[in-house]
């Protein structure tokens, strides 16, 4: 793999490290590569009143959008498995906030696997 998409998704680990999951004990973190090559990490943020928690991908969406950017190369996501080189495939809801900002081309880093939006959401909702 590329050796960019290779450092993003050690930078996804390291991410994982500072997930707060005391309910689930599922340590998730995301890395998310920028257009002008500036990335935002994020972490699982879980909560007591459970539909309250957010996770990596959302985390790391929310701080980069949060801080100006609007462009999108790739997202690599790892972690929840013991096994890091499992993949720890994006859940419906970080998909949907993917299709918000990103074209069908946008790469998913998985461990040893990159898929796109498109993959993994086909047919994604919109207003048009
Ligand atoms: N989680 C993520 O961080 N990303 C996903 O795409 C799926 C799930 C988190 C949320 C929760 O803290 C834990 O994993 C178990 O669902």
């Amino acid at each position: 793999m590329d050796k960019l998409y290779q450092n993003l998704y050690s930078d996804a680990v390291r991410a994982a490290e500072k997930s707060y999951s005391p309910y689930s004990q599922f340590r998730v973190g995301a890395a998310l590569l920028c257009s002008d090559g500036s990335v935002y990490t994020g972490c699982n943020i879980e909560n007591a009143s459970f539909s309250l928690t957010n996770c990596a991908e959302r985390t790391a969406f929310f701080k980069a959008v949060s801080e100006g950017k609007k462009e999108f190369e790739a997202i690599a996501i790892a972690g929840g498995h013991e096994n890091l080189n499992e993949p720890c495939y994006p859940c419906g809801a970080c998909r949907q906030v993917m299709a918000e900002f990103c074209n069908k081309d946008f790469k998913i880093i998985l461990s040893d696997k990159i898929l796109t939006l498109n993959d993994v959401l086909p047919y994604a909702f919109d207003l048009d």
